[in-house]
């Protein structure tokens, strides 16, 4: 009995141990992640990984069904898990268990300036995003801010480079915590989306390494995003889908990235350069990215069977498809193949709370002045002066999480203004739309006849008077040609009406507080007549909640804003010289502002702008002490440390943003007056000072040199200027390069 228990036993062992030395490398998740690459590459055939490379439906990309490697589910991105659509249409799925939590959009992220509060998103979304099966998400989007007039902007972190390669990296990591990968767009130039799809971008080598690509290498580098998609924009004649500059020689080559490139939807435009630029995968092609569908099959793609006959008859070199796949099943193996990969979760309360806490974090105090002399600050709201509070703006209801284009979302919850204001003052509020500018989606701006406009603009001014305070809630929308995909704005003002309305309020009632929700800059006619202006971004949905504690008071405002409100257009780098500059002549668009991109041209050609960058109040004030060095001179191997002491010296805690920009007195080329190099989030109680710290390193202190293509720093005096904004600084001080 005994032996022959120990026979059974040893026959298990064998049976067992052979079974487990006959599973393939590539499913046995205890092999590095290499050796599973090379392993199923061996395994595939040349039709196998071609078919890596192009979608099988429009948010999905083919697996491999022979050997159970699974295929790859996409969606948008960027401010929250979009809702389902047709396997083969852009008409939605009609799913109902698609309704997600909206998260405020990135230009509100970047206004924060926390990168906790990035951290926070993105593993918010990331849960939402694994929750709803998705392996990759598709973004974020950190693309500079370089015209108001861009429609997109709203996606994107802000106009200078630091502040959004700060931002983006928490939120990629915390997103592929998940298994799912981030994909970073649009890579890279896709500034404006007027004629998006073909413009063809010239900027100098300085502006492309100083001001545009700093944000990619970031999250490519400390980021470690697994994937990333190319713009629909040519930069120098090619398009960024299939660039040799961008793929092939900075990502792939310069910042060794070890991912995959995923094409803008209909973003590739010829198989060769599609199979030898650093193209990974195919999306949307046959489309105008939006709507129409193709009578053509994903076969057809360039990466589909054009590409398989040119690896066929040598055209292509087989390292190309050797790449492309191994980049394709290292994404699947750190995604859908990774069994470690939690579950996620889905419009949890947690969920909710941090599109709130981000949304609270991120609206920017702009102007908060007394209305009459010795009175005090319009804001925090003192409700027990007032009697009757108007809402007025068709933002104090309307959704903003609808449009935009596919950043789209649908929501299973949006707390409007209006609701959130009513929940606070109860009967004190008293509503009316004031204006009115059609249907979400693609609605135009000259839908709304003129005596519904005057109709509702009477009604508004009609109430007002018997107001004894107005609460305005407007700004732009998610309409075409607002804050939209596919189209620019057209004009820097504020549409639908909105100055003469406005102008009309102050007129009969000065007791305003503006409250402007947009992802973009616009003009301010009226600003002196206003006391109290809140920028609000689109805060998805928590936003009336949100806004309602930051006008009470209960919390107390901290965020800043990632990029300028010039007064006027013209005040704006990129709109200070012909149209070149912009939009371009369709074909070309040349960036003559070069480096002086935001705050940089504003500070270097001493045209102030109406809100500087970096700029944003709290209901508190801090005071700065004289920031002192550790050292007056520096080699290029050492380090300065700056110290400066901030206090909160009002009667509320509150949340300061200490920002440190440099300048280099004299150099041989162009430089900014100074440039944002570090900041940090301090939160101070009444009266207490902390001693704020930074460590500046000499790659601080360089530039991009065209001619050697590397960055240098020269010898020399260099400023250091600490504040609470890039115009208001509390302290200055130098050191030498030696
Ligand atoms: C947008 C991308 C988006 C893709 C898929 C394109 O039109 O530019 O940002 O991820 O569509 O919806």
């Amino acid at each position: 009995m005994k032996i022959k228990s120990i026979l059974l036993l040893t026959v298990i062992i064998c049976i067992s141990a052979s079974m487990k030395a006959q599973t393939p490398i590539y499913l046995n998740d205890n092999k590095p992640i290499e050796e599973r690459v090379k392993d199923a590459l061996s395994r595939m055939t040349l039709e196998e990984k071609v078919r890596l490379c192009y979608a099988q439906s429009k948010f999905s990309s083919a697996g491999v069904p022979r050997l159970g490697i699974p295929e790859i589910w996409m969606s948008d991105g960027p401010h929250g898990v979009r809702e389902e659509i047709q396997w083969n249409s852009w008409a939605n799925a009609g799913w109902t268990n698609d309704f997600c939590t909206a998260f405020p959009a990135l230009t509100c992220l970047a206004a924060t300036w926390n990168p906790e509060m990035s951290a926070l998103y993105g593993k918010a979304i990331g849960e939402e995003a694994r929750y709803r099966k998705k392996d990759v998400l598709l973004g974020p989007g950190v693309n500079i801010y370089r015209t108001p007039l861009n429609g997109r902007n709203f996606e994107y972190m802000g106009e200078d480079p630091y502040l959004a390669s700060v931002m983006v990296v928490p939120y990629i990591r915390e997103v592929q915590k998940n298994g799912v990968a981030a994909c970073v767009k649009h890579y890279a130039l896709n500034n404006q989306e007027l004629w998006r799809g073909h413009i063809d971008v010239e900027l100098s080598d300085r502006a492309l390494h100083e001001i545009y690509l700093p944000a990619f290498k970031a999250s490519v580098i400390e980021g470690g995003a697994w994937s990333i998609m190319g713009a629909y924009n040519k930069l120098r004649g090619e398009h960024c889908c299939h660039n040799d500059l961008l793929l092939n020689r900075i990502l792939k080559g310069d910042w060794a990235f070890d991912g995959c490139v995923i094409t803008d939807w209909g973003g590739a435009h010829n198989t060769r350069e599609a199979a030898l630029n650093g193209l990974d995968i195919e999306m949307g092609s046959y489309t105008d990215g939006l709507t129409s569908e193709s009578e053509f099959t994903y076969d057809d793609y360039y990466l589909g069977n054009s590409y398989l006959k040119g690896l066929k008859d040598g055209t292509y070199p087989m390292s190309t498809i050797d790449d492309k796949a191994s980049r394709i099943l290292r994404m699947i193996f750190r995604t859908v193949m990774n069994r470690d990969r939690p579950w996620g979760t889905f419009t949890t309360e947690e969920h909710f709370d941090v599109a709130r806490t981000i949304a609270e974090e991120g609206i920017v105090l702009l102007k908060n002045s007394p209305v009459a002399k010795k009175e005090p600050a319009l804001l925090p709201l003192d409700d027990s002066l007032y009697k009757k509070i108007l809402v007025v703006g068709e933002n104090a209801t309307r959704s903003l999480t609808q449009g935009g284009g596919s950043s789209e979302l649908k929501v299973k919850k949006e707390v409007s203004p209006l609701d959130a204001l009513k929940a606070l003052y109860g009967a004190k509020i008293i509503h009316t739309q004031g204006y009115e500018s059609g249907r979400p989606l693609y609605s135009s701006v000259d839908e709304i006849p003129a005596e519904v406009s005057a109709k509702l603009r009477d009604e508004a001014i009609e109430k007002a008077k018997e107001a004894d305070l107005v609460i305005y809630v407007g700004g732009l929308n998610k309409n075409h040609l607002q804050d939209c995909e596919a189209a620019d704005r057209t004009i820097y003002e504020l549409p639908f009406g909105q100055n003469e309305l406005i102008e009309g309020i102050l007129n009969v009632n000065p007791n305003m507080v503006m409250v402007l929700l947009s992802g973009n800059a616009v003009e301010m006619p009226w600003v002196k007549r206003v006391p109290a202006i809140v920028q609000g971004w689109y805060l998805g949905s928590e936003a009336g909640s949100a806004l309602a504690n930051i006008l009470s008071g209960e919390i107390n405002p901290s965020g800043k804003l990632p990029f300028s409100f010039p007064v006027k257009l013209a005040d704006n780098g990129a709109h200070a010289f012909d149209a070149l500059s912009y939009p371009g002549d369709n074909v070309k668009e040349i960036y003559r502002e070069d480096i002086l991109v935001g705050y940089r041209w504003h500070d270097t050609k001493k045209t102030p702008a109406l809100y500087s960058f970096g700029h944003g109040l709290s209901y508190t004030t801090f005071g700065y002490g004289k920031a002192i060095l550790s050292e007056r001179n520096m080699t290029l191997n050492g380090s300065i440390e700056v110290t400066i002491p901030v206090t909160n010296t009002g009667n509320r805690e509150g949340k300061e943003v200490v920002q440190l920009y440099i300048g280099d007195e004299k150099s041989s080329l162009v430089r900014p007056l100074k440039e944002l190099k570090y900041f940090n989030k301090v939160t101070l109680k009444p009266g207490e000072t902390k001693n704020v710290k930074f460590i500046i390193m000499p790659d601080d202190l360089k530039f991009y040199d065209d001619k050697r293509e590397e960055w240098i720093a020269e010898p020399g005096k260099f400023n250091v200027y600490i504040g609470t904004s890039s115009t208001d600084i509390r302290s200055a001080v130098g050191f030498n390069l030696q």
